[in-house]
């Protein structure tokens, strides 16, 4: 028995929106015995996303920028969870450098848009819908990506695109994303946590 509990890999989420993504995730790893959202992290003390992983049995925790950036305290609360895997949701803080190497092939980030194009310092959320807009493209849709030192630029693990009409509005765009987002963000995690092997086994 506790020889399989040592086996499961832990994810912790880092999310400081709305929290969509983030209850997504934790629904589709829920009755998965392999996999557990073991902590959940946000940079907003009033973000509702606490209340859900609290309702979900799921440790928060609330970074600032001190702590984050001038410490690595955030690091040994990750090895006190035991986490195998970070997912960015909507956390929009650059990573410091020390995460990313303890997290390397570890750390990915969902963007809600094709990168390389509609990413970097300043884009996110509804400001890339509006860009994409602005653009006039004829489709948008989803990145999910290793996440490096920079914004939006680690390697690709993922994209899924959205064909959009010239009377979307950045509004309308914004929905046709999210949808995707749902889809596909928690089973290209799942399938990444199946192909590395626990962090510290
Ligand atoms: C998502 O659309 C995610 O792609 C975006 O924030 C939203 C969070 O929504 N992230 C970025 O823009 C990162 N540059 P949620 O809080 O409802 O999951």
């Amino acid at each position: 028995m506790q020889g399989k509990y040592l086996n499961v890999k832990n994810i912790a989420i880092f999310a400081s929106g709305t929290g969509s993504n983030a209850r997504k995730i934790v629904e589709h790893f829920k009755e998965n015995p392999d996999f557990s959202v073991k902590l959940l992290v946000s940079n907003r003390a009033d973000a509702p996303v606490l209340d859900m992983a609290t309702e979900n049995g799921i440790a928060t925790l609330i970074l600032n920028r001190k702590m984050f950036y001038e410490s690595e305290e955030i690091l040994t609360a990750l090895q006190q969870h035991d986490i195998d895997l970070i997912a960015l949701a909507g956390f929009l803080w650059l990573a410091p450098s020390y995460l990313v190497k303890a997290y390397e092939g570890r750390m990915v980030n969902i963007h809600p848009a094709l990168l390389p194009a509609f990413g970097g310092k300043g884009m996110h959320g509804i400001h890339v819908h509006e860009a994409v807009k602005q653009a006039g493209v004829a489709q948008s849709g989803i990145t999910i990506h290793f996440v490096n030192e920079q914004y939006d630029s680690g390697s690709i693990l993922f994209q899924a695109t959205c064909p959009l009409s010239p009377e979307d509005t950045a509004a309308d765009i914004a929905r046709k994303v999210l949808q995707l987002e749902h889809l596909h963000y928690a089973p290209v995690l799942q399938e990444l946590l199946t192909n590395i092997p626990k962090l510290h086994s």
